[in-house]
């Protein structure tokens, strides 16, 4: 039987025969060939003259179909890249943003400057999905006690699974559980930090059409006004952080002035800063607990 030959140079003009020719659709055709083949995207070209096994042709025609119908690569390859780490993903978990990278490098930045008041920094992850800011954390400070929660036990087993393969599984805590509900009522940390989900429901039409189709609605919506998450998140945090202890969340532009509002001038927070991402947004909260927790949770409620 002939058997045709078929090299990587073919499938990357098929790749973009089928996705188009801009810049992005180049991108996710070479990252579709990269992943399907072990390549890192740059050898991409070097290796035009390399033969494709049929099985390998058959799975990129397949995935290139998904991709054309919208699906994101990284459910398709289930791989993403969040700081140098590789990690799972499935749609159960939201894609790991760049702009998320910026948060965990805000949460870094004070673990270092305060790794001498805090050898040993416990840090909590609320809503971890893929767990890519909690394994990023305890990877980049290895010194670092990390907890990470989700509601989601999907989003946990993929978290886990995450954990595993990249040798984290000792250095991460993963509990269930709704927002602080997931740590025991006096636990305390040197740092809380999530990207909670922060968009409105009236929003979705504004969305793109390839997050609504795939992304999961539970890490991405939290009511009529998009903040009764990172409400929430704001209202419990002082209780769960030592003195000085940092609060680091990740919101959305047009509504970060309205959330560090909520936090200037109240009297557990100081140090309270908005930090753009690359394209100029205030995208990341951060706020400092001015208070140490001097009385037991349960009295709390009284001196509040
Ligand atoms: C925007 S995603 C962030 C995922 C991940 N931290 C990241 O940055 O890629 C929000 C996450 O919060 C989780 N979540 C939603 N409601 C929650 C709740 N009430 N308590 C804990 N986690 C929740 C979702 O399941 C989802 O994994």
């Amino acid at each position: 039987m002939l058997r045709v030959v078929r090299t990587l140079g073919e499938a990357l003009a098929l790749a973009i025969d089928r996705l188009g020719a801009s810049d992005s659709a180049r991108a996710a055709a070479e990252e579709l060939l990269g992943r399907l083949l072990g390549l890192r995207r740059s050898d991409i070209h070097l290796e035009r003259g390399r033969t494709l096994a049929p099985g390998e042709w058959a799975r990129l025609e397949a995935w290139l179909r998904r991709r054309a119908a919208g699906e994101p690569v990284q459910y398709i390859t289930g791989r993403a890249a969040f700081r140098g780490l590789d990690l799972e993903v499935d749609p159960s978990v939201l894609i790991p943003r760049p702009e998320t990278e910026g948060l965990v490098e805000a949460v870094l930045e004070m673990l270092r400057a305060e790794a001498v008041r805090w050898p040993q920094p416990r840090v909590l992850d609320l809503g971890t999905g893929s767990g890519a800011i909690a394994l990023a954390i305890a990877s980049e400070c290895p010194s670092a006690e990390v907890t990470a929660t989700d509601t989601s036990e999907d989003a946990l087993r993929v978290a886990r699974r995450n954990a595993a393969a990249l040798g984290l599984e000792t250095r991460v805590r993963f509990s269930p559980g709704d927002w602080f509900d997931a740590v025991d009522s006096d636990e305390r940390f040197e740092a809380v930090v999530s990207n909670p989900p922060y968009i409105a429901t009236g929003e979705w039409d504004y969305l793109p059409e390839d997050v609504r189709a795939f992304e999961p609605q539970g890490a991405l919506f939290s009511g009529s006004s998009g903040l009764d998450a990172l409400r929430e998140i704001v209202d419990e945090a002082p209780r769960h952080l030592v003195a000085g202890g940092l609060l680091a969340l990740e919101l959305a532009e047009m509504r970060a002035e309205a959330v560090a509002g909520w936090l200037e001038g109240a009297r557990d927070w100081g140090g309270v800063t908005l930090l753009d991402d690359l394209a100029g947004r205030p995208r990341v909260l951060l706020a400092r607990r001015e208070r140490g927790p001097a009385i037991a949770p349960a009295q709390w409620e009284e001196e509040r």
